[in-house]
C-alpha cells in the first residue's frame, strides 16, 4: 500500500489575506452574479477542462435556453448537445440532464445542499459538490481542483504527486480547518481565482502580486518550477483518419457516431481509417454504396488533440451524384442549427463554404 498522504497545516491567516485580495481583484463573471445552485452547477460543469473565456458565451446561451431545472430536464437531446457543441466531453451535458431529472423526482425540484446527497447525482463529484455547497449554500466545504492543488502545494512547498486521489483528500482536510464560516463561497472562489490570475500553471507565477507571498515557501525558496509534482503524462496515441465531406446539391452527408465510446452519439462527417488517397477514398465509397458516383473536389488536413489521443486527418470534399441512405443529408442551415458536430471536425466545415 502506498504511504498515507499528509498535507501540512495551512497558516490560519491565509483566508483573511486571500479574501482581502479577492475583494479587490475578483473578475466579474456571469455565474458569480446571482449564484443560485443551478447557475453554479452549470458553470462548474462547463469549467471542467475548459477556460473561463471559452465558457462565458456557452453559459449565457445555455441559461437562456434552459433557465431552470424543469427546462433542462425536459430538453431535447439534440438541442442540449447543440448547445454543448465545441465544449467537448459531451457526457457532461447528458449527465446534467439526468441529474436535473433526478432532482425533480427525488428532491421535489429543490437542489440538495448536503455534499453527500449532491455527490449521488450523475456527474457531480467531490469538487462540484464542494463548489455548490460553499458558493451557493455558504457551507464550509472545500472544492479542490487542479488550480487549488497547485496554489496550496506551492504555498507549503509540498512535494507529493498531486495527481494521486489521496492528494485531494489531504488538501481538503487541511482546508477544512481554516475555512471561514462567514465567507465560505468567496473563499472557495478566491482560491480558484488566485490559481487563474496569479499562481499560474506552466508560466512564471506573479509572486510580486500575490497576497500569499509572505506565507509562500516556494516563493521564498524560489522553487516554483518544481511544484506541483506530477508524473510525466503518457504519450497520446496517434490515429490517422480520412474524413469525407460529401455534398450533393446543397446538402452534406452526416453520420451518427456509435452510442458508446469517444464522442458517443454525436454527428460526424463520415470517416475511414488511415490516410487514403482521393482515389482510394472514392473506391471505398463506391464499395460502401454500390456504383455510387463521386468526384473529388478539394483536399485539406487537420489535427485534433483529445486527452489521450490525437487524430491526424486528411479530408476530401466529394461532389456526389446522389444521396444514399447510410448517411443523413443535412442543409448547411440544419448543420449550423440542429446537428451537433464536435470541434474535431470544425476545420473541415471550410470545405462547405461553396454550399448555399
Ligand atoms: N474555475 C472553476 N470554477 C471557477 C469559478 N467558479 N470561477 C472562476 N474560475 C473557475
Amino acid at each position: 500500500m502506498p504511504p498515507a498522504v499528509v498535507f501540512p497545516a495551512l497558516p490560519p491567516e491565509l483566508p483573511v489575506l486571500l479574501l482581502r485580495w479577492y475583494d479587490r481583484h475578483a473578475r466579474t463573471l456571469p455565474w458569480r452574479e446571482n449564484p443560485t445552485p443551478y447557475r453554479v452547477w452549470i458553470s462548474e460543469i462547463m469549467l471542467q477542462q475548459t477556460r473561463v473565456e471559452t465558457v462565458k458565451p456557452y453559459f449565457n446561451r445555455f441559461l437562456s435556453a434552459f433557465p431552470n431545472l424543469c427546462a433542462l430536464a425536459e430538453a431535447r437531446e439534440e438541442q442540449l448537445l447543440k448547445l454543448w457543441e465545441g465544449l467537448g466531453y459531451y457526457s457532461r451535458a447528458r449527465n446534467l440532464q439526468r441529474a436535473a431529472q433526478r432532482i425533480l423526482t427525488e428532491f421535489q425540484g429543490e437542489f440538495p445542499s448536503d455534499p453527500v446527497q449532491l455527490r449521488q447525482l450523475p456527474g457531480i463529484g467531490e469538487y462540484t459538490a464542494g463548489a455548490i455547497a460553499s458558493i451557493s449554500f455558504g457551507l464550509p466545504e472545500p472544492a479542490v481542483d487542479g488550480n487549488v492543488l497547485r496554489v496550496l502545494a506551492r504555498v507549503t512547498e509540498w512535494r507529493e504527486d498531486i495527481t494521486r486521489p489521496a492528494a485531494k483528500t489531504a488538501v481538503s482536510a487541511a482546508l477544512r480547518k481554516i475555512y471561514p464560516q462567514d465567507r465560505a463561497g468567496d473563499f472557495t472562489q478566491s482560491l480558484m481565482e488566485l490559481g487563474a490570475l496569479v499562481c499560474l500553471p506552466g508560466a512564471q507565477p506573479q509572486c510580486d502580486r500575490c497576497p500569499l507571498n509572505q506565507l509562500c515557501r516556494c516563493s521564498r525558496n524560489d522553487v516554483w518550477r518544481e511544484i506541483p509534482v506530477k508524473p510525466t503524462p503518457r504519450a497520446r496515441k496517434i490515429e490517422e483518419w480520412t474524413v469525407l465531406v460529401l455534398h450533393c446539391g446543397n446538402r452534406v452527408a452526416l453520420r451518427r457516431r456509435p452510442a458508446v465510446g469517444l464522442l458517443a452519439g454525436m454527428w460526424e462527417f463520415p470517416m475511414l481509417p488511415g490516410h487514403l488517397s482521393a482515389e482510394e477514398a472514392a473506391a471505398a465509397l463506391a464499395r460502401m454504396e454500390s456504383g455510387w458516383q463521386v468526384a473529388p473536389v478539394r483536399q485539406m488536413t487537420a489535427r485534433h488533440v483529445f486527452t489521450h489521443r490525437e487524430w491526424h486527418m486528411t479530408g476530401y470534399s466529394f461532389d456526389c451524384r446522389s444521396m444514399p441512405a447510410p448517411f443523413t443529408w443535412a442543409t448547411p442551415a440544419a448543420l449550423n442549427g440542429e446537428f451537433a458536430l464536435p470541434s474535431a471536425f470544425s476545420a473541415f466545415r471550410q470545405l462547405l463554404t461553396h454550399l448555399a
